[in-house]
């Protein structure tokens, strides 16, 4: 039996959106991403994925789940080999549970490092008002007020977190990279006297933090080390914030700085996010690929700037969509995109960025420096060094243009390129199968809606107070007892209905899920809908009450009620004066 608690790491760990594209390329619809359902045939894209969930559901044939649920479907595993699956892939290890009871978890939760963090951020924006030197530097680097506050900046002072309303001893403090633990068993801060970079992940959450020493001074940033809510490689400095610019652009800037992306942004260039002091991955293309249909690569004009291009290159390779462009700018000697904007200014930028070099350029430059193309040797050689690149192409015209390109310098045919380079036809993706879906909305269904929504009022419904037996009420029963199985915190949407799948009531949890996928309860709309809500039905049950006491006393007179039922039929009359 694996821990429930695992389970929910494991799902806040795992980044669905990540998961499915790798099978089922996704394009960014608004909140969510959509793609043409791999679970039946259609040809327009009803299948849905939200990063908030991090729950797919499909409007045609109502599949549905989370990480786990997908890789149940999509890969036709049991529910203990998914989850060993996705743990392999995020590096935990599955825990085995003694027994049915929960073990006491070993470490703070990952729902809870990222309660911490939100609080350390909190910390250091309070404190970034309070310091006059930390606002002198910002203002000397030409950022506004403005977009510090976009960017969530903030100031870690001298003394740390010592004197925040953070608990010192708090071992989330720990795991969350925010305080070190020295040899001898003391605590102090990771973060001291340096400027705050909050990195925000697409759920809006806080998972690390880059620090900026002000001034001159060694080192010049610290990132938070990795940690169960961070991992360098997957993350991207900017993406929230860049959100709206990518969608209206459809262009991502790669740069490599946290402080490129901010000067940028400044300057009215808001499609700029950086990686996180490491090269850029095929996780990074992938998730830009998701928003955009076209990546340009911003780096610096010396060598290291070239052989970071050369890296982005080949990670970018394997992760390549068809109809997506990668180009590439190296800036003039000297320059990063922050100095460079602040000097030209946002045109000269974007013009660069039009005009950037596109890849297959960049790709058989670089290549062709390498070789001597007046030799044989030579051009063997540039075919050679190609193979492994061709390779990783997953796109047919792409490879294409690349193989004729090749064939003309290297004087081999076309043919011959793509047998020297051992290319084989690229597969089609996957196959298809296909559940239904029912209609129709009730009180219930809005009640079963809202505590998917928010688990935490599963505790406040009155169960005795519902219809008696019906499947809605079979439901909520269920969705209360595995909200309490959870125990604390509630579990995430994801995770409970995983814990629910396979019930009867499937059907009925598919449709809320389709239902709250399409419109979910406004935040702070639910207290009231759900009061509303159970108010209703209070209301309802009152009424049937007075009914049957009526029909009672009209059949055996007021005199054949008890004194209980006359003081409750009384009782009940004067409360529907309120119900309206
Ligand atoms: P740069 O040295 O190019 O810094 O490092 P920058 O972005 O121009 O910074 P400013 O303008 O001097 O403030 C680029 C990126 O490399 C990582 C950081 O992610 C930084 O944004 N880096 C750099 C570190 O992690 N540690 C360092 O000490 C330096
Ligand atoms: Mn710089």
């Amino acid at each position: 039996m694996i821990p429930e608690s695992f389970i929910q790491d494991l799902l806040h760990r795992v980044d669905i959106v990540d998961l499915i594209d790798a099978h089922v390329p996704l394009k960014k619809a608004g909140a969510n991403y959509a793609a043409c359902c791999p679970f039946h045939n259609e040809k327009s894209p009803s299948f849905t994925v939200s990063p908030q969930k991090q729950f797919y559901h499909c409007f045609g044939c109502g599949a549905h789940g989370s990480a786990i649920g997908f890789m149940m479907e999509y890969a036709g595993m049991g529910f203990i080999d998914a989850v060993k699956e996705l743990a392999g892939r995020t590096g935990m290890q599955v825990p085995e549970e003694e027994g049915r009871r929960r073990p006491a978890h070993e470490g703070p939760r990952i729902a809870d490092l990222v309660g911490a963090m939100a609080q350390a951020a909190q910390y250091y924006r309070e404190q970034l008002k309070a310091s006059p030197k930390a606002i002198d530097y910002l203002k000397q680097r030409g950022l506004t007020g403005e977009i510090a506050a976009r960017f969530g900046m903030g100031y870690a002072p001298p003394n740390g977190l010592r004197d925040s309303p953070l608990d010192y001893n708090d071992p989330r403090l720990v795991a969350a990279g925010l305080l070190k633990v020295g040899d001898d068993g003391r605590r102090y801060d990771y973060f001291r006297d340096r400027v705050m970079i909050p990195i925000v992940n697409p759920k809006g959450e806080t998972i690390a933090f880059g620090g900026r020493i002000i001034g001159p001074g060694e080192p010049k940033y610290l990132n938070s080390p990795e940690t169960p809510l961070f991992e360098k490689g997957r993350e991207l400095f900017g993406l929230p914030q860049a959100r709206a610019a990518l969608r209206e652009t459809d262009t991502a800037i790669v740069v490599e700085g946290y402080m490129d992306v901010i000067a940028l942004a400044q300057h009215g260039v808001g499609n700029a996010v950086a990686t996180l002091g490491t090269a850029t991955t095929a996780t990074h293309v992938q998730k830009l690929m998701r928003q955009v249909d076209r990546i340009v690569f911003c780096f610096d004009g010396d060598n290291a700037g070239r052989k970071a291009a050369w890296r982005a290159l080949e990670n970018s390779l394997e992760a390549l969509p068809e109809q997506k462009t990668i180009g590439f700018v190296f800036l003039p000697e000297a320059h990063d995109p922050d100095s460079y904007v602040r000097e030209f200014g946002k045109d000269a930028f974007n013009r660069m960025v039009a005009q950037a070099t596109p890849l297959s350029d960049f790709l058989l430059r670089e290549l062709g420096r390498q070789c001597d193309l007046t030799s044989a040797e030579g051009k063997a050689k540039l075919v050679a060094d190609a193979k492994p690149l061709l390779q990783k192409l997953q796109t047919p015209l792409l490879r294409l243009q690349l193989v004729k390109r090749l064939a003309e310098i290297s004087g081999f045919s076309q043919p011959e390129v793509e047998r020297l380079c051992e290319l084989r036809t690229i597969a089609p993706p996957a196959p298809a199968r296909a559940p239904r879906q029912s209609p129709a909305a009730t009180f219930m269904r809005k009640l079963i809606r809202l505590i998917l929504q928010r688990p935490e009022l599963a505790g406040r419904l009155p169960l005795d107070a519902l219809p008696a037996d019906s499947p809605e009420t079979r439901t909520l029963r269920r969705l209360v007892a595995a909200v309490r199985e959870a125990g604390e915190p509630a579990p995430g949407y994801a995770a409970l209905l995983e814990r629910l799948r396979g019930g009867e009531d499937d059907q009925l949890l598919k449709n809320a899920a389709s239902d709250l996928m399409h419109e979910p309860f406004a935040d702070d709309e639910i207290e009231s809908e759900f009061a509303g809500t159970l108010d209703k039905f209070a209301r309802d049950a009152r009424k049937d009450e007075i009914e049957a006491l009526r029909a009672k006393a009209a059949a055996l007179g007021l005199a054949g009620l008890s004194a209980d039922e006359k003081a409750r039929y009384v009782a009940l009359l004067t409360a529907r004066g309120s119900d309206g």
